[in-house]
């Protein structure tokens, strides 16, 4: 039988500013194990899913949506999911930003950098636009959905 290999949260070098309690709460957290066992990258992946269950924002099709603040991944790969541009469906486009680089998620956009800095919020802009043009939504703002967490 196949065995995946396990997902990893953190690097093997750094705790990522965490303390060793934090890590040992993590340890024992139920939706931690499952993040790990559906290999999501972070328990955060949960709240996303219950809230887009009850408000349906991330609707599959031309949906840009932006994740500030994205490290570890958990939120961009539930966007990847339910607009279906992880499955190289639909026409939209899933674009994070953090400060923490983070490991590549197929089919994600990845800008590196503080979302308080002009500059990077100009890195986020481009890809917006250059989606929004893409799918001729020229009347509209170029992004639909902004999510931040924390
Ligand atoms: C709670 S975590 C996000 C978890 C993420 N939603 C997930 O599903 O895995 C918050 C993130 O925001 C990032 N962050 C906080 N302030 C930021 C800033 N000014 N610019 C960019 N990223 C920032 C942190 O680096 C951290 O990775």
């Amino acid at each position: 039988m196949l065995r995946r290999a396990p997902v990893r949260l953190f690097s093997r070098d750094t705790l990522h500013g965490h303390t060793k309690q934090w890590l040992q709460r993590q340890s024992k957290d139920r939706w931690v194990a499952r993040a790990h066992e559906q290999e999501y990258r972070s328990r955060s992946a949960y709240k996303l899913k219950q809230l887009d269950t009850k408000f349906s924002f991330l609707k599959k099709n031309g949906v840009i949506s932006n994740d500030l603040g994205c490290f570890a991944g958990g939120w961009s790969q539930v966007a990847l999911q339910r607009t279906g541009v992880g499955q190289g469906r639909g026409t939209g486009a899933v674009i994070g930003v953090d400060k923490v680089r983070m490991e590549p998620l197929g089919q994600h956009q990845f800008v590196l950098g503080d979302v308080t800095e002009p500059a990077t919020l100009k890195q986020v802009q481009s890809p917006c636009a250059r989606e929004a043009r893409r799918r001729g939504a020229v009347r509209h703002g170029p992004q639909d959905v902004r999510a931040q967490d924390g």
